[in-house]
C-alpha cells in the first residue's frame, strides 16, 4: 500500500485550481443511464471512485471513451442490469445511485451492499422507502439490495432524516415515472442542485432542488446532452483550511464560494482572512487562530465532510473548542491520529473537546478514512519533522492528484509506493 511522507511545517502559498465535485459526479454518470443515447460528462475529478463507477457502467453495456482526463462520452445505448458486478459495488457508497436508475430504465436492479468509509451505520432505509412509494418491491438481504417494479409512479415522499443519497436516489428514480412525485424534507446540498439541473438538461422537469421540497413531473423519455459538473465545495474546504492552520496565504480558483458560507463565517471567526471573488476565494492567515464550537449540520449547516479538517486547525488554535458531530457516529477516529501528532482532543459521545497546542511533532498516523486522511496531511504540513501517512488509498477515492496541488503550494509531501 502506498503512503504520504511530509517535511514540515511548511507554509503553504500559491494557488490551486479545484475539481469537479466527487459527490455531484458520483451521481450523475450512474444517472446517465436513465438516457437511451449519448451523454458528454466534463469537469470530473480525477479519483478512483469515478474509475470505480465507470468501470461498472461499462459491465452494464456503456461505451464509455475518455476526450481527456477529466471528460467522458458516455453512450448507453445498450444496457442490461443483468450484468451488474455485485463485487464491485459493494466497494464505495454512491454505487446505491444505479439502483435509482436503473429501477428508472430497466425496471429491475441488484447491487452490493453499498460500502465506501466506515463513518458509522450507513442506513439506506429512506432510499427503500422512496422506492416503494414509487411502486417498486424492494429486498435487501445477504448483502445485496434488489428492486423491480412493472411501473414507477409519482407519490408524496417525506424523508425522515434529511439525506442527500436518499434525495438524489428517489429524484433520479422518479424522473421517468408516471406522473408527480414530491419529496418533503430533501436535502438541499449543492450536489442536489447539480444533478437536478443535469437531469433538467436531459428533459426532466424538476423543480425546487435546493429547498426542502422537490417536485418532479415524470416525463416518458430523455435525451443526450453535454455537461459540466459544479466544483467541489469540500475540496475547496480542504484548502481553504489548510491555509489556516499552515499560517499560508492560498488562492483557491475555480470554486462556487456561496457553497462554502459556513466554513467562510468560521474561519472568519476564529481569525483567519477570507476575500470572495465571483469564482474564487483567497484564504490567509498569519498568526494563532482562536477557539470556537462547531456542529456539523446538513446544507447550509456546517458539512460534516469538514469536520475533520477543521479539528486539525483547531488543534492548533487558541483555548478549547468544541465539536459537535451530528450526522456520522464514527467521525472522529482521526482525533486520536492527530493526538500521536501532539494535539490535545478527547472525544465525549458525539463531541470532541479540543485544547490548543501551538504545534505539532511528526509521528506515523493512519487515515481511517477519506475526510480524515485530508485532515491528517494538513496536520503534517503543520507538524515538525517528518510524517508517514498510512491507508492513503481512503485518500485517493475523493481527491483527485492531492500529492501534486499541495506540492505546488509549496509542501513537502511524497507518494511512497507500495511497502518501501
Ligand atoms: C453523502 C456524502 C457524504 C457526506 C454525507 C452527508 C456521497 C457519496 N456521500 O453521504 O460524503 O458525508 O452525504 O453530507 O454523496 N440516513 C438514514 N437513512 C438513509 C440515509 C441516510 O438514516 O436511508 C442517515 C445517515 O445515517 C446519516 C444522515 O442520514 O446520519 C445523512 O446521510 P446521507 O445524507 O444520506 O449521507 P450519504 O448520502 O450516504
Amino acid at each position: 500500500m502506498d503512503k504520504f511522507v511530509i517535511d514540515g511545517p511548511t507554509k503553504l502559498n500559491g494557488e490551486i485550481l479545484i475539481a469537479g465535485a466527487k459527490n455531484s459526479a458520483l451521481a450523475i454518470l450512474p444517472a446517465t443511464l436513465l438516457v437511451d443515447g449519448v451523454c458528454t460528462i466534463s469537469n470530473l475529478p480525477h479519483i478512483s471512485d469515478i474509475q470505480n463507477i465507470c468501470e461498472i457502467l461499462e459491465k452494464l453495456g456503456s461505451k464509455i471513451s475518455w476526450d481527456s482526463s477529466n471528460s467522458i462520452t458516455i453512450d448507453n445505448h445498450n444496457i442490461s442490469y443483468k450484468n451488474m458486478p455485485i463485487d464491485l459495488t459493494s466497494k464505495f457508497r454512491a454505487s446505491y445511485y444505479l439502483i435509482g436508475a436503473l429501477l428508472g430504465r430497466c425496471k429491475k436492479v441488484q447491487v452490493g451492499m453499498p460500502g465506501g468509509c466506515k463513518l458509522g451505520p450507513r442506513p439506506i432505509d429512506q432510499h427503500i422507502k422512496g422506492f416503494e412509494l414509487l411502486g417498486a418491491t424492494v429486498d435487501s438481504s445477504q448483502g445485496k439490495v434488489s428492486a423491480y417494479a412493472d411501473k414507477l409512479v409519482g407519490n408524496n415522499i417525506y424523508l425522515d432524516v434529511v439525506s442527500v443519497g436518499a434525495t438524489i436516489n428517489i429524484m433520479i428514480a422518479a424522473v421517468l415515472a408516471e406522473g408527480t412525485t414530491i419529496i418533503e424534507n430533501a436535502a438541499k446540498e449543492p450536489h442536489v442542485v447539480d444533478v437536478a439541473t443535469f437531469l433538467n438538461s436531459l428533459g426532466a422537469d424538476i423543480r425546487g432542488a435546493g429547498t426542502d421540497v422537490i417536485k418532479i413531473n415524470g416525463v416518458k423519455s430523455l435525451h443526450g446532452n453535454t455537461y459540466t459538473i459544479v466544483p467541489d465545495q469540500i475540496e475547496a474546504g480542504t484548502f481553504m483550511l489548510a491555509a489556516v492552520a499552515s499560517k499560508g496565504n492560498i488562492l483557491i480558483k475555480n470554486c462556487v464560494p456561496e457553497h462554502l458560507d459556513s466554513l467562510i463565517s468560521k474561519i472568519i471567526e476564529i481569525g483567519g482572512n477570507v476575500e470572495i471573488f465571483d469564482d474564487s476565494i483567497r484564504v490567509s492567515c498569519d498568526h494563532q487562530t482562536t477557539k470556537t464550537t462547531i456542529n456539523t449540520l446538513p446544507y447550509p449547516g456546517f458539512p460534516t465532510d469538514l469536520q475533520a479538517p477543521i479539528g486539525t486547525v483547531l488543534a492548533l488554535s487558541e483555548g478549547t473548542s468544541i465539536i459537535s458531530e451530528s450526522i456520522w457516529d464514527s467521525r472522529f477516529q482521526y482525533t486520536s491520529e492527530l493526538n500521536k501528532l501532539g494535539a490535545k482532543i478527547t472525544v465525549q459521545g458525539k463531541s470532541a473537546i479540543i485544547e490548543g497546542v501551538e504545534k505539532f511533532y511528526s509521528a506515523p498516523v493512519f487515515a481511517s478514512d477519506l475526510r480524515a486522511g485530508a485532515a491528517l496531511i494538513i496536520a503534517a504540513i503543520c507538524a515538525e519533522g517528518t510524517t508517514e501517512i498510512y491507508n492513503i488509498h481512503h485518500i485517493d477515492r475523493g481527491y483527485e492528484d492531492i500529492e501534486g496541488k499541495f506540492s505546488k503550494l509549496g509542501a513537502k509531501i511524497r507518494r511512497v509506493k507500495g511497502d518501501n
